[in-house]
């Protein structure tokens, strides 16, 4: 997501600060800015757009200086703008201030603020930091640093530089990652390592609640309350490539891997007292709700199988009729669509052309449009009339994985705000929906734990040497089947077909023969004696079968060949954690046939051309 930069020593930090941007764009960014000290005051400059476009407006407003703090901004509170990129401000400019994270209390802070006379300039959370900074100044930046972030909650990373004391730098760390580069005569702060391997491999990892105040020749580590921390510097050895994923091989696999924080930011603030509440981001109320007739799902690639998950979570808990389509079939099969249909776009990327061209249709006859997306100010956010955020951070691999898993959890949200609305569903039967909701970033975790992953990579790399596979399974199993396909689809090239498993007799059947390999989704309680039936169709024609299932179904495992358990969890939310093997099973496959895994051949991450 964003990226901080901060440098303090003898050279010109414009150019330190922006060749540190450079090595974070990869995290995707839609704003950039510098704050440097000249000897006499603070200078900035922004820009909304790419670092070229920072580069661009720097000739013009030259930043000298040693001092300084630079970030790369992936919009969260506002739009994409200059005025929205950080490094924030007060209104005399005594402070600079970057952050990557969320306040989550910055509403009520600004709140306070402006009682008190401040006046805002950005729609960001960010500015109450310089605001209050500013407000609580009491002659010293370490102590004044120190009570702001004692108002602050949510998870932040922090650069400050003051005009007060221009000989520092402090940086401050709560739940979003940040590191000290100790160089010779100068150091650095940065929100990921290559952004200073440059200039030096000597680094500081500060932890949740320290603080690092650093002057040209020495860094002094302490925890925000003022205890001092001895610490010592740890050597990094690895080069920069490998430092952008993460230590990971690829995108795909590093995106796999961060799913359980995706879940969990997706859910953060949504989720009070025991209650969904989009009250802040989504309009609608009770009486509109009640005036929908039809909803509709509408999208892409894997953001359509998101969408079939949301055509049962809706009909299940909101007892409204759901259609989904995908995007470039919607327009010209001429829909019933008026100010009656609820419209909702899903998409990772926001600007997928398919998607954009049905909501603008769905729009121009009356549909209320609510967009499901991960990219704030895309154009599908920018046309809806409602917007739902999900907070995976930027997809860079082609195959999509933590957009999805964040995506089915927006509908899930989505579906249980509903029916609270609506009181469809029992307040007993909501809690336990709420309260398994806060349990799957555990439970994706423990997919992703190396005997669960070794076994799947075993499997994988078995049965990709055969030219095609099949996937199965009854209800929201069979949505998923379609995605554990469209994944292998795309990036190992393998033909492979996703079935209702109840609809294979129905002709499909007729491919299975001796060794044909089989993936057999069973979660589904009310569905899993039904799927055995075709499990056991499929066996009696020789076919190899690979199940996956809830730990507690020992139906399927006395069936199936090999078997994948995954953990116990509600019907409803099984998808989140069926997918998880099956997007490894398609990145060991991939491995092992020797493709491109993050850059399929023909693909790309974000289509806009219909
Ligand atoms: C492209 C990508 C897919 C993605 C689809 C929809 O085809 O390759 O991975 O699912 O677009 O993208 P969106 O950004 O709208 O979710």
């Amino acid at each position: 997501m964003c990226g901080i930069v901060g440098y303090i020593g003898s050279q010109e930090a414009q150019s330190i600060l922006l060749d540190g941007l450079s090595k974070l764009e990869y995290r995707g960014y839609d704003s950039a800015g510098l704050a440097i000290y000249n000897g006499e005051n603070i200078g900035f400059c922004k820009s909304q757009g790419r670092l070229a476009d920072l580069k661009q407006k720097l000739e013009t407003c030259l930043l000298p200086g040693n001092l300084g703090i630079g970030h790369t901004r992936w919009a969260t509170h506002g739009k994409p703008s200059d005025e929205n990129a950080h490094p924030h401000t007060d209104e005399q400019k005594m402070f600079a201030v970057v952050h990557n994270g969320i306040i989550e209390n910055y509403a009520e802070l600004k709140e306070e603020l402006i009682a008190k006379g401040h006046v805002f300039t950005s729609e960001t959370d960010t500015e109450v930091i310089a605001k209050l900074l500013s407000d609580h100044w009491d002659g010293s930046l370490v102590s004044t640093v120190q009570k702001v972030v004692q108002e602050l909650r949510g998870a932040y990373a922090l650069g400050i530089i003051s005009e007060y004391e221009p000989d520092k730098l402090v940086a401050v760390r709560l739940a979003s990652p940040l590191v000290i580069g100790v160089g010779k005569g100068e150091n650095m702060i940065a929100s990921d390592i290559p952004a200073i391997l440059k200039y030096t491999r000597d680094v500081y990892l500060l932890d949740d609640g320290d603080m690092a105040v650093l002057t040209p020749d020495h860094v002094q580590l302490m925890r925000v309350d003022g205890t001092p921390i001895e610490r010592e510097t740890i050597q990094i050895t690895w080069d920069v490539k490998q430092a952008e994923k993460d230590g990971y091989d690829h995108f795909m696999l590093k995106e796999i891997n961060e799913q359980p924080r995706a879940i969990r930011d997706t859910l953060a603030g949504r989720i009070k007292k025991g209650r969904v509440d989009l009250s802040n981001e989504l309009s609608i109320s009770k009486e509109d709700l009640k005036n929908f007739e039809r909803i509709h799902f509408v999208a892409c690639g894997t953001a359509y199988h998101a969408g079939m998950i949301g055509k049962y979570v809706l009909e299940k808990l909101v007892r409204i009729p759901v259609e989904v389509d995908v995007a470039s079939e919607y327009r010209y099969r001429e829909p019933i669509v008026n100010e009656r249909t609820l419209f909702v776009a899903i998409s990772q990327s926001g600007e997928t052309a398919d998607t954009l061209a049905a909501l603008k249709e769905a729009k121009r006859q009356g549909a209320r449009i609510l967009a499901i997306t991960n990219v704030v100010g895309s154009s599908v956010a920018r046309e809806a009339d409602e917007v739902i955020i999900t907070w995976a951070g930027p997809e860079i691999a082609v195959a999509s994985t933590k957009a999805y898993t964040s995506q089915l959890i927006a509908v899930y949200l989505l579906g249980i705000y509903f029916a609270q609305m609506l009181e469809t569903q029992s307040e007993q039967q909501l809690q336990t929906w709420v309260e398994e909701l806060l349990q799957l970033p555990d439970k994706a975790a423990s997919l992703l734990q190396p005997e669960q992953v070794e076994k799947v990579e075993s499997y994988a790399r078995e049965m990709s040497k055969h030219s095609s596979l099949f996937f199965i399974g009854r209800g929201l199993d069979y949505a998923v089947a379609l995605e554990g396909s469209l994944k292998l689809k795309e990036i190992s090239y393998i033909h492979s077909e996703a079935y209702a498993a109840g609809e294979l007799k129905h002709g499909t059947l007729a491919l299975i023969e001796e060794d044909v390999p089989v993936i057999a989704l069973s979660t589904q309680k009310v569905l899993a004696e039904k799927t055995v039936s075709n499990v056991q169709e499929v066996k009696a024609r020789g076919a190899y079968v690979l199940g996956v299932t809830n730990e507690a179904d020992a139906e399927l495992s006395k069936t199936a060949d090999e078997l994948i358990s995954i953990p116990a969890t509600l019907d409803l939310f099984a998808p989140v954690l069926a997918v998880i093997p099956l997007q490894l099973f398609a990145y060991y496959a991939c491995l092992q046939r020797g493709f491109d895994v993050d850059k399929p051949r023909n693909l790309a991450k974000s289509v806009t051309v219909e």
